[in-house]
């Protein structure tokens, strides 16, 4: 029988998961069906039932529901917990487990473009939301230490490390004191939504003081470069946009539902194509 698997979010029409993932199952030759689910906040619980009513065997999870979820799912894994939100559902043993995949594809899309062990690097994550967290939790997790926050706001930041229960050596910094102190850090991971299409001019900070080996990662996918990546480039570092997070957390989600490990590559390209 074909096997159902989806993604819910609101709005869902701009998400690359359905091409994406649908791709993947045909070459893999898995017979399943991935829809895009627009479900309202008013309705999640309804919508979670219902595809535990219809055999849904696992669904990605986007904004807004990425928190408000939880308590409607059977079991939570303790990284998920810690982060407080789920991007991935599988469905095992008649019963919805939640997971985070999003900190860990962030990590394999690091190894693949910049290295394979970075746990000993001084790493800057500019922003103290949800997708800062998910990254900043799960680095500590792995065993990386010294991370700093910096963000607008500075309590936001300093809330972000104090209720984090991973052992780090981490400072809050204002965004005025992380660029002014630039060139400590050897990686620096942008999670805001600063420069993300149609705002192509804006940028969190100016890089005048970054290391030249220094490798400069942000989290947008849409434009390809940000005005940092670019400034970051044209300044002799190194750089990587968010598609490889996005492709590495689909992919681990992949195989969580099927045990088979999807092709990152041909998952990525066939975004860029849909992304023109
Ligand atoms: P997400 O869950 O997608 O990560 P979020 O929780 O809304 O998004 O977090 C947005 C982050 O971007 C915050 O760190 C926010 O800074 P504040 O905590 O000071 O609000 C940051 N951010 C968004 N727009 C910004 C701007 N124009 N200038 C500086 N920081 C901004």
């Amino acid at each position: 029988m074909i096997k159902l698997y989806g993604v819910i979010g609101d709005p869902i029409v701009q998400s690359m998961s359905p091409v994406m993932q649908s791709q993947e199952f045909e070459k893999l030759d898995i017979e399943a069906h991935y829809h895009p689910f627009h479900i309202l906040g008013k309705d999640l619980h309804d919508a979670v039932k219902g595809m535990k009513a219809i055999g849904v065997e696992g669904f990605n999870v986007t904004s807004p529901h990425k928190t408000t979820i939880m308590p409607f799912l059977d079991y939570i894994d303790p990284l998920a917990k810690v982060i407080g939100a789920v991007n991935t559902v599988v469905r095992i043993n008649d019963e919805f487990h939640g997971y985070n995949t999003d900190g860990i594809g962030y990590i394999k899309a690091l190894q693949a473009d910049w290295k394979e062990d970075f746990k000993n690097e001084k790493a800057l994550i500019i922003g103290a939301g949800g997708a800062a967290k998910a990254i900043f939790y799960t680095l500590l997790s792995k065993g990386m230490k010294n991370i700093d926050i910096g963000n607008r706001s500075v309590d936001k930041a300093k809330q972000l490390i104090d209720d984090c229960p991973y052992e780090g050596n981490s400072n809050a910094i204002s965004l005025k004191e992380a660029e002014e102190n630039l060139e400590q850090y050897q990686l620096i991971i942008q999670t805001t939504s600063i420069g993300m299409y149609p705002n192509l001019s804006e940028s969190p900070l100016s890089l005048e003081n970054i290391q030249q080996d220094a490798f400069v990662s942000d989290i947008i996918y849409n434009p390809f470069e940000t005005a940092l990546l670019k400034e970051a480039k044209e300044r002799g570092a190194k750089t990587q946009n968010g598609l490889g997070m996005f492709v590495y957390q689909g992919a681990l989600a992949f195989e969580k539902w099927t045990g088979q490990t999807p092709d990152a590559n041909r998952m990525s390209e066939i975004v860029m194509k849909h992304l023109g």
